[in-house]
């Protein structure tokens, strides 16, 4: 068979059955293998049809530019799109993205501008922001916006759903795969339950990302956003493409656990996948340990290969500096404050409570740091060496009130956590929080992590 170009090889990759990490679950599991793709992922699906429709509706003209926020494999798409059409290419990216991400997107042609990982999508700084600056200052630009553009989720629904449905004979009784834009799990989800309503689907998220609260509660909790390492899944924001209609449970997966079962499945199935192809493999099989039936069948979507995590989870340095080597297990959050046994108490400043007095409190109480509540709600917090020099500055600052010099709120974290991952999270100045099933609150210092760690 001869192709008039790389991008009529998309689709049509291969389910394959796992044989080992399925060990002692009823049921078949199949993996759909993305990186069979030519730009190795899934987002090569999504990249061409947002490019063709946006060419059909007259949004993308001959020589144009695409604009994209991406974390990498959806600019691979986008790339290859651009190539075989004749357009060129500007992506912004997030620094927390493999260097490999990075020169790959460059290797086939396109400009990539680097933007902090950890400020809001709303500042001007993020890539959001800087992709959506640039869409407006570069005449004849398309911005596809991967995350509301809804023909990233019928790119899935045209293609993905069908061939899984086709290769297993109507068979599939399970969906899972990782949610970032949405697109691959609820386009996909869309069709399979259109054939069959039984079917049911598991979203994984990240910890550090909002989807499964969302989903439980109908709750955007800003609290459950904090920084996290994997590529691809979970977000701080609600993207169109995300229809929680479409997805039944969601499974939350922690870094280390992911990058775990990654290298497992590039070492006992020969699957060379990426790091969040381990986190649906680790959330799905969870969930299916508990849920599944022998007469059924999981596919579980992969979404793209190994290479471009080299650096990272497949690299044995990296691994062990981020502490996910590591065959104790450490514990978690929720040993720390068993560990307390009930004898301690929060220190809390409220809104209306002065500096001098949250001073007084914190000498009182010989702590560093203290969160401002404001009825039951956290909505800052004050720490001392910040404070000290706000205040040498300006010492009649210490009249204000703590809501003229709080900092931003310490991040809520779950309780589950396991200390690896709560290490990789405080702040060189900053504890967590977390709230335990009484919806007390605790706090978690980086002594606390070492202390439980040490011991
Ligand atoms: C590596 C990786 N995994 C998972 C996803 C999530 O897929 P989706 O955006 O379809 O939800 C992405 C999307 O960017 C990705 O690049």
């Amino acid at each position: 068979m001869i192709y008039n170009s790389i991008i009529d090889t998309i689709g049509n990759t291969p389910l394959v059955r796992l044989n080992k990490l399925n060990k002692g679950i009823k049921g078949q599991i199949l993996v759909k293998v993305e990186y069979f793709n030519p730009g190795n992922s899934m987002k090569d699906r999504m990249a061409i049809k947002m490019v063709e429709d946006a060419e059909k509706e007259g949004l993308l003209k001959p020589g144009g530019t695409i604009i994209e926020g991406t974390s990498g494999n959806t600019g691979m798409g986008l790339a290859l799109a651009a190539i075989a059409k004749g357009y060129k290419c500007i992506f912004t990216m997030a620094d927390k993205q493999s260097k490999e991400k990075i020169d790959i997107l460059k290797a086939v042609g396109a400009e990539v501008i680097v933007c902090p990982t950890n400020v809001s999508p709303d500042d001007p700084r993020s890539y959001y922001s800087v992709a959506k600056k640039l869409n407006q200052d570069i005449p004849n630009s398309f911005y596809p916006n991967q995350y509301d553009n809804l023909s990233n989720t019928k790119a899935h629904y045209e293609t993905t759903g069908p061939e899984i449905w086709n290769d297993t004979e109507g068979k599939i009784t399970h969906y899972a795969a990782g949610v970032g834009t949405g697109g691959s799990m609820c386009g996909t989800a869309k069709y399979l339950k259109e054939k069959n309503p039984d079917v049911v689907t598991v979203g994984i998220d990240t910890y550090g990302s909002v989807f499964k609260k969302y989903k439980e509660t109908g709750v955007f909790d800003e609290n459950e956003v904090y920084p996290y390492l994997t590529e691809g899944i979970g977000e701080d924001i609600l993207p169109k493409n995300v229809d929680f209609s479409v997805i039944d449970h969601f499974v939350k997966v922690t870094d280390k656990d992911a990058a775990v079962m990654t290298r497992r499945l590039s070492k006992e199935e020969g699957l060379f996948v990426g790091w969040s192809c381990g986190s649906a493999v680790h959330g799905a099989l969870e969930w299916a340990k508990e849920n599944l039936k022998e007469e059924d069948t999981m596919v579980i979507i992969l979404p793209d290969h190994g290479t471009r995590y080299l650096g990272k989870i497949y690299n044995d340095d990296w691994m062990r500096n981020h502490g996910f080597l590591e065959n104790k297990s450490f514990g978690t959050a929720r040993d720390i404050i068993a560990a307390r046994n009930g004898s301690y108490q929060l220190v809390v400043s409220q809104k209306t409570d002065k500096v001098k007095d949250a001073i007084a409190l914190m000498n009182g109480k010989s702590v560093s740091q203290i969160p401002v509540m404001d009825n039951g709600h956290v909505i800052g917090s004050i720490t001392d060496n910040k404070l000290l020099s706000k205040i040498i500055e300006n010492p009649d600052l210490k009249d204000a009130a703590v809501t003229d010099v709080m900092e931003d709120s310490m991040k809520f974290v779950a309780l589950d956590s396991t200390l690896d991952v709560l290490s990789s999270m405080v702040d060189k100045e900053k504890a967590v929080l977390v709230r335990d099933e009484n919806h007390h609150i605790h706090i978690i210092t980086k002594h606390d992590i070492l202390e439980a760690i040490t011991k």
